[in-house]
């Protein structure tokens, strides 16, 4: 792209970033990230891109989630197999369930830097900066733990790409293949999804076993014994973000290499900001999160922007209103990208408009608020005729009792037996399957409303 530069971002207003108090430090590590290999390449993104545009014309669903925040102490490959596993299934439930092809896409592999509400956290008293993830900061409250460190960028690099590397190996290596459709579940799923999944599982391996009978060839073909898995984060930490862009060097274009797809958060998508700047210029896939706030003409501004050739599989909207409020959001935003005759990828994120705090004191979600948001996203689309494309969320492979309700029935009481996230709460495995399950009913009764429409 003329008339951009990955250093464009400094000269713009920029929020919810860190003011590093060593500058010599930050210059250095920003120097040594210039010349660590990136972390995807560019016919990847591509490759992404193409499959994404699909999603834009309602032929495959796109399947988005992952921690709300990666942690250096919760590294470990049982975890990210673990969360691996749930996406596997979820996939399985989509694909099976609704016959639709879907686009995995974990929040992984670099989903480490948070914006936040308040600049400061207040305990007992003591007033101290807020934690920013662990590539700024680190979450013990205390002064010096507090400090932004430029340093945390090559854990977190180097902690991305060994979680790369692993599901890459996951992804390719066996593990992945569709005949171990039974071997995904996690043993402390909750019976009913278990059960239900493991139903789904069956008929899936009966209608292998008989391709395989009947001798049609391909059902070990590399289609079914591998998948292709994509990572994506908020672009939210610019320093790591412009240390980890590269040219292509076959087309010439500027690439993040720190993700596959990345996006901009609800809190930073100012159009003449410095978030909105540095994405418009690489060539990756592109999320933007629309919360409550944004006008249809934000929106016009922000799609021309970021997505000026209107190339489909770019940019994808993420919807993240609460529930009971999509009606009143969703449809103008349709109405504009109508207008525009915009290609977008719709995606709901049913999470982060549905954050409140439980009587016991923990930030939480109801589960009931997070499916109420997913299905009021496929009935706003249904009556535009619009393509619900895709979901995005924050789970967790870990037994964690962090979101209420679900089959499960997590109270406000037993929050506190299993809430382990170091930011916001994600659903467990048992709530993640069931999700999966709502959306897979929601675009298998679409089918005949499209085949009517069609003929
Ligand atoms: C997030 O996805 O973790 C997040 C902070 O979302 P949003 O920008 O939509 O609030
Ligand atoms: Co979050």
């Amino acid at each position: 792209m003329s008339n951009w530069e990955k250093s464009g971002w400094r000269s713009k207003p920029r929020v919810q970033m860190p003011d590093y108090p060593d500058e010599a430090k930050l210059n250095a590590v920003e120097a040594q990230l210039s010349k660590y290999p990136p972390l995807v390449f560019a016919g990847e993104c591509r490759r992404m891109k193409d499959k994404l545009a699909a999603v834009s014309r309602g032929e495959a669903f796109l399947l988005q989630g992952g921690d709300c925040a990666e942690s250096f102490a919760e590294f470990s490959a049982d975890n990210i197999r673990d969360t691996f596993k749930v996406l596997l299934q979820m996939a399985m439930v989509l694909t099976f369930g609704a016959k639709m092809p879907v686009v995995k896409v974990g929040r992984m592999a670099g989903q480490f830097a948070k914006p936040r509400s308040a600049p400061t956290e207040t305990v007992n008293g003591v007033e101290l900066p807020s934690y920013r993830g662990d590539i700024i900061n680190e979450l013990a409250f205390t002064p010096e733990a507090r400090i932004p460190n430029p340093e945390n960028m090559l854990r977190a690099y180097t902690q991305a790409a060994a979680t790369l590397n692993l599901l890459r190996a996951f992804s390719t290596g066996g593990f992945a293949d569709v005949h171990r459709v039974h071997a995904w579940t996690l043993g402390f799923t909750e019976r009913d999804e278990a059960e239900r999944y493991r139903d789904m599982a069956n008929r899936l391996q009966d209608a292998l076993d008989f391709m395989s009978a009947a001798g049609v060839s391909g059902t070990t073909h590399k289609d079914m014994s591998t998948v292709d898995f994509y990572t994506s984060h908020e672009a939210l930490l610019l320093e790591y973000e412009q240390a980890l862009c590269r040219t292509d060097s076959t087309t010439g274009v500027q690439i993040a290499g720190s993700g596959h797809m990345i996006w901009i958060g609800d809190r930073t998508r100012q159009p003449d900001g410095a978030h909105v700047e540095f994405a418009r210029g690489v060539s990756n896939p592109i999320g933007l999160k629309c919360g409550p706030s944004i006008s249809a003409d934000d929106l016009k501004v922000l799609m021309q922007r970021l997505n000026p050739d209107n190339e489909a599989g770019r940019l994808t909207l993420i919807a993240r209103f609460g529930a009971g409020t999509v009606g009143d959001h969703l449809p103008k935003l349709i109405k504009a990208v109508r207008e525009e005759g915009a290609n977008v990828v719709w995606s709901c994120d049913p999470m982060h408009g549905n954050t409140i705090k439980s009587a016991s004191g923990y930030k939480t979600r109801p589960f009931e608020s997070v499916l109420r948001e997913v299905q009021e996203f496929f009935d706003v689309h249904n009556a535009e005729g619009s393509v619900p494309g895709g979901v995005h969320f924050e789970m967790t492979g870990q037994d964690v009792t962090e979101c209420t309700g679900g089959v499960r029935a997590v109270t406000d009481e037993t929050l506190s037996d299993r809430y382990h996230t170091a930011c916001d709460p994600r659903l467990n495995a048992s709530q993640a399957l069931e999700l999966a399950f709502l959306v897979a009913e929601e675009i298998s009764q679409r089918r005949p409303q499209q085949q009517a429409a069609a003929e």
